[in-house]
């Protein structure tokens, strides 16, 4: 074969960044294998099993049940609990019809991306924020417009903000996680409304990550679907209900966008794994055993919020909501990457730098997450005291 011949190469749409706390996660996975043994803080996953009542369906359904494809939107009597899942916690009414089934909220963000935008549509996030949202919306051929959030506006997004960010060129579309990720802020139910108007009065789609609802410790908490049902609502059983490998979710659409992400959904995923569906359903009645759970993340929250400042990490956001501290860590380095590969080298204790969530400021910050045991994070506060030292 001549050497002129052209191989075939990647897209540039797939060159997308890694997600540094996966990296994090396999250079633990490489000290563990060594006979190290490591705290875990830099992925943000439950340590709890999915709750005894969802394990009980899947069981009965996996005993007598032949399980295969559903109806792209999910299968009926999900879609029925969740409705009620609406009226109970929010006091919102939906249609049962305007529920999606989803697998988990990340399938949730790829269909209403695909449906409600075209290729080169601006796309406003905050910066810091969930790195998958760029990822995803580039990999779309969308265009993602990070806005710098920060103290002034407690690290939330403000229709000013969308109205600066606009003189660039017209935002088509608005993700926001309240809670949020890495931060752990939330806006307040006044905040969130009055972003979402904005929306509704320009001709921007509100794309509401409501994944974290749930985690939230003394605040308010308010669904986007409370102010608007133009809002587009993603959510997913990955973090309260502590089911992320079972990589299953929802949305609550806008009537115009059911039909167009069904068929979308239909081609792309035929439809979300029904044992999935079945042991999600249950797990909405879970409510006693998830508090338990929750309780102990509130525990680890005092227990950081306490031990931190004493230990020098004295610049933390305010933490609403979620199972993240996001600390200024420029005290102990400028450069946050350099930062977290020693102090899991030396200390043992693994956490994400903040260049993941922040391409221009994440270098000052550290994500640590305490959905881990509290015997857990105890050990992680020992080891960085004496790493300290
Ligand atoms: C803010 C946010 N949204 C979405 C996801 C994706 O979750 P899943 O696809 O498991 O539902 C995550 C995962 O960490 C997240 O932090």
């Amino acid at each position: 074969m001549s050497e002129a011949c052209l191989s075939p190469k990647p897209s540039r749409r797939s060159d997308v960044a890694p997600f540094l706390a996966m990296d994090v996660l396999s250079a633990a996975a490489r000290l563990e294998g060594e006979g190290r043994t490591i705290i875990h803080m830099e992925v943000g996953q439950p340590s709890a099993p999915a709750p005894q009542l969802a394990l009980t369906a899947a069981r009965a359904a996996l005993e007598h049940g032949r399980l295969g494809y559903t109806e792209a939107r999910g299968i009926r009597s999900f879609r029925e609990r969740l409705v009620r899942h609406y009226r109970d916690t929010y006091s919102v009414e939906i249609d049962e019809s305007r529920v999606v089934a989803t697998t988990g909220s990340s399938a949730g963000f790829n269909l209403a991306f695909l449906a409600a935008f075209d290729a080169g549509d601006r796309i406003a996030l905050t910066s810091p924020g969930y790195p998958a949202y760029r990822n995803i919306i580039r990999a779309l051929g969308l265009v993602p417009v990070e806005i710098e959030v920060g103290a002034e506006t407690r690290w939330c997004l403000t229709p000013d903000l969308l109205e600066a960010a606009q003189k660039d060129g017209p935002i088509k579309g608005v993700l926001v996680a309240s809670p949020a990720n890495p931060t752990g802020t939330m806006m307040t139910p006044q905040a969130l409304s009055e972003l979402v108007r904005y929306c509704d009065g320009n001709g921007i789609w509100f794309i509401s990550d409501e994944i974290y609802h749930g985690l939230v410790y003394g605040t308010e908490q308010a669904t986007a679907l409370s102010t608007s049902h133009n809002a587009i609502i993603i959510n997913s059983f990955s973090k309260y209900y502590c089911m992320t490998g079972w990589r299953i979710g929802w949305m609550v659409l806008p009537e115009c966008l059911v039909r167009p992400v069904e068929r979308i959904a239909q081609s792309l995923y035929i439809s979300p794994p029904e044992l999935s569906q079945i042991a999600a359903t249950a797990a909405l009645d879970a409510t006693d055993e998830l508090e338990l759970v929750k309780a102990g993340y509130a525990k680890n929250r005092e227990l950081l919020l306490q031990a931190l400042p004493e230990l020098g990490f004295d610049k933390l956001l305010p933490l609403d909501g979620a199972f993240y501290v996001y600390a200024d860590t420029r005290r102990f380095s400028n450069d946050s990457l350099a930062f977290t590969k020693a102090m899991l080298e030396e200390a043992g204790v693994a956490a994400t730098p903040g260049a993941d969530f922040d391409i221009s400021n994440g270098s000052a910050y550290t994500r640590f997450s305490f959905a881990g045991s509290n015997e857990n994070m105890v050990e992680a506060l020992t080891r960085l005291k004496n790493w300290l030292a």
